[in-house]
């Protein structure tokens, strides 16, 4: 049995996030979504705003899950019961803090691994914050996320 976590902010989970859990939730028995509790980040959405919102968009999946964590990544993927971390590259700017990210956690527990999706390529340019910017300047953002997380950023942006 396989468990792993995917971690992230997902303020909001965007369709680049969406490939990611797809492929590894197909290649996993389960697959835990790590929600960060990200006191560096001042987030558009609330935690459990972005736990609902990625509960919508993986209805379909019957082997994913949300759980919220703070602290280390590892000591959440102990408590989980998960030896495999998520992660996604987008492209080889990704690379170093990934990889310093995931030699990081080797030291840490060398029980848990890092396996790496190459995000589809057609999401390679995105980020929460640049589809957070576009929905503010009015751009059109169907392009970059699921139709209800683009309704939940209309509605923080009443006037626009
Ligand atoms: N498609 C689209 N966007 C993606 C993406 C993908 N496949 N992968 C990442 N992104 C975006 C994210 O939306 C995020 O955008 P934002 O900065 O505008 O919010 C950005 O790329 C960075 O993503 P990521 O590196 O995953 O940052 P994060 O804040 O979402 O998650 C953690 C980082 C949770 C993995 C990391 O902070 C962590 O492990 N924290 C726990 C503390 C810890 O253990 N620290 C020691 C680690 S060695």
């Amino acid at each position: 049995m396989i468990r792993a976590i995917y971690p992230g902010s997902f303020d909001p989970v965007t369709f680049g996030h969406l490939d990611i859990i797809k492929r590894s939730a197909s290649v996993v028995d389960e697959l835990v979504i790590g929600v960060l509790v990200n006191s560096s980040k001042d987030p558009m959405f609330s935690l459990e705003e972005r736990v609902e919102m990625l509960k919508e968009v993986t209805s379909d999946l019957d082997n994913v899950r949300m759980v919220s964590f703070e602290g280390l990544l590892v000591d959440f993927a102990r408590q989980e019961g998960a030896s495999v971390i998520i992660r996604g590259l987008r492209a080889i700017t990704d690379f170093e803090y990934e990889l310093q990210m995931a030699q990081t956690n080797r030291i840490l527990e060398p029980t848990i691994d890092t396996m790496f999706l190459t995000t589809g390529l057609e999401f390679s340019y995105i980020s929460s914050t640049i589809v957070k910017e576009v929905a503010q300047l009015n751009g059109d953002i169907s392009h970059f996320v699921p139709h209800d997380v683009l309704k939940r950023i209309k509605e923080k942006q009443p006037n626009k």
